[in-house]
């Protein structure tokens, strides 16, 4: 029999991610207007760009963190789905010909392309609405106040200040060459915020989430956000389009600023496993609640898709 401790943290997670996955999906199959209800093709293409497949790092981010400070696991399913769909929306917008214009998108068409253009803009519009009304009408395990910092957190997560403001960041570097300050800002934003705000909402849902945990949860967040971006950068050069469902090399065809273009390969991975190593130095003061949260660490370099 193998020894548990003797798995990497990517195949302990493997276990421990279908459950996850399951509950998540089951929820936001709830959330999700019913696809035979008016205006149909809308509801019918929300339900494709969201439900079926998808790693759901963002809603484990939640679940995981909130289960690290006790919080009551009722109290995580509506905002595990918040910042899913909120996500959701961001790949159904950065696929549109008008950003990365992809095919491709977790194994199947993109939504424009198995709806149209028009579909897939209103998609990503309903489904960030739909992220705040689910927050909004979280349960009473959760107490108002934090609530509303919850809200509050996601919308500047999205916005202009957040993944919103990284992605005219990637787009306005497109064909240029930044310094590292510069696409570090860019990969903080268009990815680090959302993560980042999946951390803190699920520490929010705790009863009384001790101060420095939650700094240094939020340090742990900033740290596998960015790591999570420069794996996702290595994986468009060395992945192959079937495993990572959505078409690799499209950076380098649209010449996007990416870490492996700025640094080389070898370099961006070390990059990304100090970031790794730092997330791990922020969990420290944490027990064995955060170990899931530690996989999560190792998980984001290890990754194959
Ligand atoms: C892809 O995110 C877009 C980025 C922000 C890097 P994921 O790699 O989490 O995509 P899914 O949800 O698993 O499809
Ligand atoms: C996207 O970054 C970040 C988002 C806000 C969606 P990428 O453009 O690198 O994501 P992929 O590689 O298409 O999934
Ligand atoms: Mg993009
Ligand atoms: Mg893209
Ligand atoms: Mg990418």
């Amino acid at each position: 029999m193998s020894n548990p401790s003797s798995r990497t943290p990517t195949e302990r997670l493997e276990q421990r991610l279908p459950a996850y996955r399951d509950r998540v999906e089951d929820s936001l199959a709830r959330f999700l207007p019913a696809p035979d209800t008016l205006p149909m093709r809308l509801h019918e293409a929300m339900r494709y760009a969201v439900l079926g497949s998808g790693k759901r790092l963002r809603p484990v981010l939640v679940y995981a963190t909130g289960e690290a400070l006790g919080a009551p696991a009722e109290a995580l399913d509506r905002p595990a789905c918040a910042v899913e769909l909120i996500h959701a929306y961001s790949l159904v917008h950065d696929d549109l010909p008008c950003m990365d214009d992809d095919d491709l998108r977790r194994g199947r068409p993109t939504c424009h392309k198995a709806y149209d253009e028009a579909t897939a803009v209103l998609v990503g519009d309903a489904l960030q609405s739909l992220a705040f009304r689910i927050l909004a009408e979280a349960p009473s395990a959760v107490p108002a106040e934090a609530r509303a910092e919850m809200v509050a957190r996601l919308a500047t997560a999205a916005g202009s200040h957040g993944m919103a403001g990284g992605q005219a960041l990637d787009l306005a570097a497109t064909g240029r060459t930044l310094d590292l300050a510069q696409l570090e800002d860019l990969h903080i934003h268009k990815t680090g915020a959302l993560i980042r705000a999946s951390v803190m909402l699920g520490a929010l849902c705790a009863r009384a989430p001790d101060r420095q945990d939650l700094d240094a949860l939020d340090r742990y967040a900033k740290s596998i956000g960015l790591a999570f971006q420069i794996q996702d950068d290595i994986l468009d050069v060395e992945g192959t389009t079937e495993a990572l469902g959505k078409t690799s090399g499209a950076d380098a065809r649209l010449d996007k600023a990416t870490y492996p273009g700025l640094l080389g390969m070898q370099e961006a991975r070390t990059r990304g496993r100090e970031l790794v190593e730092r997330a791990l130095d922020s969990l420290e003061g944490l027990g064995d609640s955060a170990d899931c949260l530690r996989d999560l660490a190792r998980y984001i370099m290890e990754r194959s898709s």
